[in-house]
């Protein structure tokens, strides 16, 4: 398949990138670079061995969209393009929503016009609101819901694709939801580099231990969980690339017009088993200091995954030490992330 990848230099894009030119499929990535660095380009295509084409601008730009899908064939849509910092999104909520929503309705617009008929979307795991009962289930009984603009975003944006799926019969959509991607491609060429302050945490953990920051925050030594530390689903960003190739096979003889996959592990691990596989994984100690509690952070949060393992045949493969030395991997050989320009 021809696979327009938005967002294909960020992080999770530019894995699946990868993985889809080793599955055999070809490439556009759409990307206006807003939190992506042009270096990744050449990374890239280092690593798949053939030019990668790339289109640079803003996905809200509709004539832009549109123009793209007048000159390129496209047999799929893979769409990552978004804000997706928490705290930025309550401090910039209409921001956010424009960005969030406007680039997705281009890309419908487009991709009805000329009778586009698979979309893979990125959706993620805080459509699993306080309310939804562990491990998570696509088919819970508690709607879906999320505490902050962002994952309002994801939340209408999932209401919103699968009504056009269900008045669209020939178009097919797999809502993908992420739990917690870490790691990096094994080569260490490519991987995370968040602008400014990581807000995730194993970002974080990897500077202090290349030395860029001096400890880590935990926040929270009190909740309710073997170590008083918060589980989550840490994902390899391997196998979660590999999830989208899988989704994107599957939509080709999917028979309903959207459907939701949970891509986790099914198993939670705490932010101090976490601290404690990098420790390993980078041979040096990370220090850490147990401060208070992170507003909105849920104490526990892990996927069932067997819907995605019957439907779409794929499952993680990769542990959580596979992830710190990959992660390691990529963060002793950039410290300071990728170059500029
Ligand atoms: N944490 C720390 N210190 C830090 C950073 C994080 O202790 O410096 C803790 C958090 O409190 C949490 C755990 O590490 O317990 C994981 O935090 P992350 O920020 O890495 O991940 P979250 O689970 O909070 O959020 C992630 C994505 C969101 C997405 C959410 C969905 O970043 O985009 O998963 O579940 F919405």
């Amino acid at each position: 398949m021809h696979v327009l990848v938005s967002g294909g230099a960020g992080y999770i894009g530019s894995h699946t990138v990868l993985a889809l030119i080793r599955a055999g499929h070809s490439v556009v990535v759409v990307d206006d670079f807003s939190n992506s660095k042009a270096a990744v380009v050449g990374r890239l295509e280092a690593l798949a061995g053939q030019q990668i084409p790339v289109q640079a601008f803003d996905l809200t730009d509709r004539d832009k969209t549109d123009r793209l899908f007048d000159t390129e064939h496209v047999d799929a849509v893979i769409h990552f393009a978004g804000f997706k910092a928490v705290g930025e999104s309550v401090a910039k909520p209409l921001t956010y929503y424009t960005n969030n929503l406007d680039t997705t309705f281009s890309l419908l617009r487009a991709m009805e016009r000329h009778g586009t008929p698979k979309l893979v979307f990125s959706s993620s795991a805080t459509v699993y609101g306080p309310r939804s009962v562990l491990p998570y289930r696509e088919d819970g009984e508690e709607p879906i819901e999320a505490v902050n603009p962002y994952g309002r975003s994801k939340v209408m944006l999932e209401h919103v694709l699968t009504d056009v799926a269900a008045a669209a019969p020939a178009l097919k959509v797999a809502l993908l939801r992420y739990f917690n991607p870490v790691g990096a491609h094994p080569s260490g060429m490519i991987g995370e580099d968040p602008g400014g302050i990581p807000n995730n945490l194993v970002p974080y953990i990897a500077q202090v231990a290349v030395g860029r920051r001096e400890k880590l925050s935990v926040f929270g030594g009190d909740y309710d969980t073997p170590d008083g530390t918060c589980l989550r689903d840490y994902i390899h960003v391997e196998d979660l690339a590999e999830g989208h190739v899988a989704a994107l096979e599957y939509l080709t003889t999917a028979t309903e017009p959207a459907r939701a996959f949970n891509l986790g592990t099914g198993h939670g691990t705490s932010v101090l088993e976490m601290v404690h596989a990098f420790e390993r994984a980078a041979g040096r100690p990370i220090p850490y200091e147990i401060v208070d509690r992170r507003p909105g952070d849920l104490p526990v949060s892990y996927a069932d995954v067997s819907r995605a393992a019957a439907e779409l045949g794929w499952r993680a493969t990769r542990s959580v030490d596979d992830m710190c030395v990959d992660a390691w991997r990529w963060q002793s050989q950039n410290p300071e992330g990728y170059p500029d320009a």
